[in-house]
Formats: C-alpha cells, sequence, structure tokens
C-alpha cells in the first residue's frame, strides 16, 4: 500500500520580518515547523538571510517586497504569497512605521502614512486571510482555520503624548482587532501581542536601553524570545481570539510621562 503524503507544512505570513522584532519571530515559527514567507520593504539583504536562516529550521520560505503605504501592494501580498505556496494559514503583522511626531508636529500625511501601514495593511491582510480560507472550505476543507496575530505595544494601556500618529494608528488596529475577530469568526482567529520595551534603536544608548528594559514590575521587560513565543501560542491556542497578551513584564501598569526613546 503506498505511503499517505506528507501532512503540508503550516504556512504563516510575517510582515517585517528581514530585522529585529519579525526576524525573531519569523525564526522561532520556522523552528516550530512553520513555512515562513518573509515580508520586506526595503531590507531585501536582510530578508534573504532571515529566509536562509528559517530553511536551516524548518521547511521552505520565501521572500517577498511590499510597501505597505501603496494599499494596492498591500492588497498584492496575500495573493503572491498563495501563488509561491499555494496556502496560508495564519498572518503576523509586525511591520510597523514609527517615525515620532506629538500634538504640535502633528499632519495629516504623518497620519495618513502610520494608518496605512499599521492599521490598513494588516486589516488588508486579514480579509485577504480570510477571503481564501473561505475559498479552502469552498473546496472540501471543512476545517480550515486560520490566525492574524496583531502586534500592539504596551504604550496603548500606559499612554503618554510622545509618536501621536503611531500610537493612533495602534489604538485602531488593536479596536480593528475586536471588531475583524467578531467578523471574521469562526473561520479566522485574530489576537493581539502587545510587547514592553524589546529592543533598543538608534535613539538609545545600550546602558540607558539595560535601565529602561528593568524599569517593570518583573524588574525586566520583554525580549524577542518572549514575544515570538507569545506569537507561537496565540497561533497555537484554538480558544484565542479577540483578545491581547501584554508581553511587557508588567509596564503597562506603570505609569511613564515619555516614551522610552526619548527618556
Ligand atoms: N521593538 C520594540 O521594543 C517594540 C515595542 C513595542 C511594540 N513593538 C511592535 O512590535 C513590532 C515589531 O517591532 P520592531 O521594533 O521589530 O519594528 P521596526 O523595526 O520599527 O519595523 C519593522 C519593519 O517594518 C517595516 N516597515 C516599516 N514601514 C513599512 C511600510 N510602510 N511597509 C512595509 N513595511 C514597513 C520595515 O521593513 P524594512 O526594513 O524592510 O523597510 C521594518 O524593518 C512593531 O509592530 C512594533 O510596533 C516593538
Amino acid at each position: 500500500m503506498p505511503a499517505a503524503p506528507a501532512p503540508r507544512p503550516r504556512t504563516v505570513l510575517v510582515t517585517g520580518a528581514a530585522r529585529r522584532l519579525g526576524r525573531a519571530i519569523a525564526l522561532h515559527l520556522a523552528g516550530a515547523g512553520w513555512q515562513v514567507a518573509v515580508h520586506y520593504r526595503s531590507s531585501q539583504q536582510d530578508a534573504l538571510d532571515t529566509v536562509a536562516a528559517c530553511a536551516a529550521l524548518g521547511p521552505a520560505s520565501a521572500h517577498f517586497a511590499a510597501d505597505f503605504e501603496d494599499e494596492a501592494a498591500a492588497r498584492a501580498l496575500l495573493p503572491r504569497v498563495l501563488e509561491h505556496f499555494g496556502a496560508v494559514d495564519a498572518v503576523v503583522n509586525s511591520a510597523s512605521l514609527f517615525e515620532h511626531d506629538d500634538v504640535h508636529t502633528f499632519s495629516y500625511p504623518a497620519l495618513a502614512r502610520h494608518l496605512a501601514s499599521n492599521t490598513g495593511a494588516p486589516i488588508v491582510l486579514a480579509q485577504a486571510l480570510h477571503a481564501h480560507l473561505l475559498a479552502r472550505a469552498e473546496a472540501g476543507e471543512a476545517e480550515a482555520q486560520g490566525v492574524v496575530v496583531n502586534l500592539l505595544d504596551q504604550k496603548l494601556w500606559n499612554q503618554n503624548p510622545d509618536f501621536l500618529s503611531y500610537t493612533l494608528s495602534k489604538a485602531a488596529l488593536e479596536a480593528a482587532g475586536t471588531m475583524l475577530a467578531l467578523a471574521l469568526a469562526p473561520r479566522c482567529r485574530v489576537v493581539g501581542v502587545a510587547p514592553g520595551l524589546t529592543l533598543t534603536s538608534h535613539l538609545l544608548s545600550q546602558e540607558r536601553f539595560a535601565q529602561l528594559h528593568a524599569l517593570s514590575p518583573l524588574g525586566r521587560s520583554s525580549t524577542p524570545e518572549d514575544i515570538a513565543s507569545a506569537v507561537r501560542f496565540a497561533l497555537d491556542n484554538r480558544a484565542l481570539t479577540g483578545t491581547t497578551l501584554l508581553v511587557d513584564g508588567g509596564q503597562h501598569l506603570m505609569r511613564f510621562e515619555r516614551d522610552f526613546s526619548l527618556m
């Protein structure tokens, strides 16, 4: 009797996966047996490196460029991933525009760019994943179910005046999580993961980053591995939808007057 065909590996699109947290999430999921579609905007060489590192850990990966300020590019992304892999089971929305503004420098264009990248693209990708899951169900895969994980930010629960447009775009994404969880059930779950201060930036010295990272009830904020394992938990736990995991050492329970990068 011929052997049964091997089951298809689950496929996840991780946006912003060339570098930093998105890359850590991609590698963690590859190590857990996921086939990873690595999305990037401009970091092509880093995306190629992430694909190679994923391939060393798990099933085949591939890279896909798209600028989410362009709606047509955001809409075309999931169909391109489907064309390559044949099926997609999950989307992790980690890509994010993070440019400083506050009430004094706020402008419509800055808000529009953050909303397009950080809110619009995750919604368009959830919409496309849901349509794909419906098509699979209609084609006979009665149990087809998918997951969207949205990377949020502990600062939504602990607001300060910095990064006004970024924070508004993440607040809108958090609200969209509730609406999408209702609208896309039962085919598609939607879960938020909200990191605390996890990686430093050019705005913070290593020494200052270490001091701020320790500022939390648990004495440490989150590491990339903490965030990646929370994403994996959200992908695997079939009872989670319409909720957010705050993975931040409890930073959201404290009050900070400024964004970490400006403290
Ligand atoms: N890092 C932290 O400590 C921290 C704390 C709280 C929340 N978070 C959240 O966790 C997620 C990952 O954080 P991170 O620090 O890894 O993010 P990041 O470095 O600020 O950005 C990740 C990637 O997003 C991509 N991106 C930016 N604008 C884009 C656009 N218009 N279209 C497509 N891609 C775009 C960039 O890709 P290219 O490089 O290819 O251009 C970038 O490498 C974000 O959603 C962030 O809000 C992070």
